[in-house]
């Protein structure tokens, strides 16, 4: 054990979880380096947070230009960077959102969409999708089904939540077709016994569930969900928390689709790593919550703030070469999954891949995650998994990887792979 690790464990809260016991001391691009000088390539990206890669020049140059300037302003007064940087997401946001609303974590932000539905809807119920994941605090938790350890010995949770199936077509042996029709199928019997639509406030959705294990929710589903909610007077939250910011191949998922959320929940890649989240909507919407009813002391700062309008800038130059990108990685992922009976199945969107890893029962295979992680970190490169078996690999690239680089990752993977079926 090194100085750091001992040091790390007496001190540090075991709660939350570090994936590789290994000292990172900088990082630049899609590499980082170790303390012991090792070079790895990052495609843990911080969990689909830094898509410009590590320390972008000119989110670096705003960042530190704002840092001698102001760094905190607690509510208290206006300042420009916040302004700017609620331009510019309100520029690359699906239509009809046209203010926001600055938190600090996704957690945050998604108890924030949930607030401001219930109140301007004056309706209480929430209605959320099994394997989503909307983040860790009481109300965030409550909304969170993607792995049931994450809600264990938290009960009570929030009461008039609602959980219904989300297409999941590979975990169910289902075509996508087959699978969103039996998830409508359970919606309509969750109006029909749980709770009537006229109590919905909203729809609470990730259009591409992230943890719950990259299954992207199909163009036909989300229409589906819009027509309902339309219907029904209930309000569309999206939680793009982890999809935004170019990931699936346009700014949001949302746009993907081409489908109209009410409320979209931003973090994550936001300022590239910097803290800060958003929840943008109509300004009917915002207009409608009382001033005062809600607030933040860091929420908004004027450093993250201006480097999530640095980052928005250098994300153009970037978004527009998601997909050739991720054209390239599914050509030779799934050529890879021709020839390793390991990969189940490979989907997703834009950047945002899952590798899901079964057992020759076609049952999920933790054990290969385990190994092919191993393998990867040995070979220097960095890598999470998601799903509730912890069996599916994130591919997660920067967005701004070289061609190069994304190759090298799934060289390792491959090799990896190869080494777990030997
Ligand atoms: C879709 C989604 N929503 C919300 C969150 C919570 O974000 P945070 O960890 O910043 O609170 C996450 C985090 O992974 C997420 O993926």
């Amino acid at each position: 054990m090194t100085d750091l690790q001992k040091r790390f464990h007496e001190i540090i809260a075991p709660v939350i979880e570090f994936e590789y016991e290994t000292e990172i001391i900088e990082g630049k691009g899609s590499w980082v380096t170790a303390a012991d000088g090792k070079q790895y390539l990052d495609f843990a990206c911080g969990i689909a947070t830094t898509n410009m890669g590590h320390r972008p020049d000119a989110v670096v140059a705003a960042a530190q230009a704002q840092l001698n300037k102001l760094w905190h302003a607690g509510g208290a007064y206006m300042y420009e960077p916040i302004v700017e940087a609620a331009e510019k997401i309100v520029e690359i946001a699906p239509d009809g959102i046209d203010k926001v609303l600055f938190m600090n974590s996704g957690a945050e932000a998604v108890e924030a969409s949930v607030k401001l539905a219930r109140k301007v809807s004056a309706r209480q119920g929430i209605i959320t999708f099994r394997g989503g994941f909307h983040g860790r605090t009481m109300g965030s938790v409550t909304y969170t089904t993607s792995k049931a350890k994450y809600r264990e010995g938290y009960h009570p949770l929030l009461p008039s939540t609602f959980v219904t199936p989300f297409p999941h077509p590979f975990g169910w042996g289902m075509t996508q077709e087959e699978a969103n029709a039996y998830a409508l199928r359970e919606l309509d019997f969750t109006f029909r016994h749980e709770v009537t639509p006229g109590e919905v406030a909203a729809f609470l959705v990730e259009p591409m569930q992230g943890e719950g294990g990259y299954y992207p929710a199909s163009h036909e589903f989300v229409h589906a969900l819009r027509a309902i909610a339309d219907e029904h007077g209930i309000l569309i939250i999206a939680d793009e928390v982890q999809t935004g910011f170019g990931r699936t191949g346009d700014w949001f998922t949302s746009q993907v689709y081409d489908v109209r959320p009410d409320i979209l929940v931003m973090g994550k890649a936001i300022a590239n790593g910097l803290p800060l989240s958003a929840v943008g909507a109509s300004a009917e919407l915002f207009d409608a919550w009382p001033s005062g009813s809600h607030g933040s002391t860091f929420g908004g700062n004027p450093v993250s703030c201006a480097a999530s309008s640095a980052n928005v800038d250098a994300l153009r130059e970037v978004v527009p070469g998601v997909n050739g990108l991720s054209g390239h990685a599914f050509s030779r992922w799934n050529e890879l999954k021709e020839r390793h009976r390991t990969i189940g199945d490979v989907r997703g969107l834009g950047l945002m891949i899952g590798i899901d890893l079964v057992t020759r029962d076609n049952e999920p295979d933790t054990e290969a995650f385990a190994s092919i992680g191993r393998h990867a970190h040995k070979a220097g490169m960095f890598i999470l998994n998601c799903g509730p078996a912890g069996n599916i690999i994130r591919f997660i690239p920067p967005l701004n990887v070289s061609m190069e680089d994304l190759d090298r990752g799934i060289d390792i993977l491959a090799d990896a792979i190869r080494a777990y079926e030997d």
